[in-house]
């Protein structure tokens, strides 16, 4: 299984962004975090945004969408270029719909659970998706802590995807550090978003060989 590294510029110089993306050019993918101050208390960038960056950068678009009605606004961030569009399983009215539009479109469709949604109601759905997040924080805010209550959840989703013998990646997102991934990596999940770990390392480049080499030595089927 590849092991991704998805640095999120959630926690960078926001008035810098393409700058700021051009200090992660050892990563797997941007992670850019869509925030519309009602699915989460807080307020990003939107397409127009993230249509520009993925025009400025050599780096696959990561899009992680904490909206509400992603039904509606998904789509076109595949339109736009996103590699991998992530929605939210709390958000969507009709997430096999959705995913399946995403693919027509030429992106990953990923789902997203927030810390308490379960994963078992999606298990017989995965075939659906290219990417399963798994939230290690409740979505909204970088900078906080991983939580470890979430590591059965990433377990009992790579098992899952094992037993299909599917190409399915398992993200985390939320407290992903030199400290964390080694754990994250051992439930089996294999792509980790990174925000705050890489963007206040003096080094962001060294920071995601790091994580990169610990998850690897850690990731466990
Ligand atoms: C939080 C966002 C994350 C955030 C991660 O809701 O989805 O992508 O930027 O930041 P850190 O790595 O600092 O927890
Ligand atoms: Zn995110």
């Amino acid at each position: 299984m590849a092991i991704l590294i998805s640095p999120s510029v959630l926690n960078s110089d926001l008035s810098n962004l393409a700058g700021e993306v051009g200090r992660i050019g050892a990563a797997d993918y941007v992670h850019l975090d869509v925030m519309d101050n009602h699915f989460v208390p807080n307020l990003t960038f939107g397409l127009p945004v993230v249509e520009k960056v993925i025009a400025s950068t050599g780096l696959p678009a990561d899009v992680h969408l904490m909206i509400e009605d992603p039904d509606t606004w998904a789509p076109a961030y595949a339109e736009v270029g996103a590699a991998s569009v992530t929605f939210h399983a709390e958000a969507s009215t009709a997430p096999v719909r959705l995913a399946r539009e995403l693919r027509r479109l030429g992106a990953r469709a990923a789902i997203a659970l927030r810390p308490a949604t379960d994963v078992a109601a999606y298990l017989d759905l995965l075939p659906e998706f290219d990417m399963v997040l798994v939230m290690t924080v409740e979505p909204g805010f970088g900078g906080q802590s991983f939580i470890t209550g979430t590591l059965p959840k990433i377990r009992r989703t790579r098992d899952a995807i094992t037993a299909l013998d599917r190409d399915i990646w398992v993200q985390v997102d939320g407290g992903v550090s030199r400290e964390t991934i080694g754990e994250a990596a051992a439930a089996g999940a294999n792509m980790f978003v990174a925000g705050s770990a890489v963007y206040s390392a003096e080094d962001p480049n060294g920071a995601i060989e790091e994580l990169r080499t610990l998850a690897t030595a850690a990731y466990r089927d």
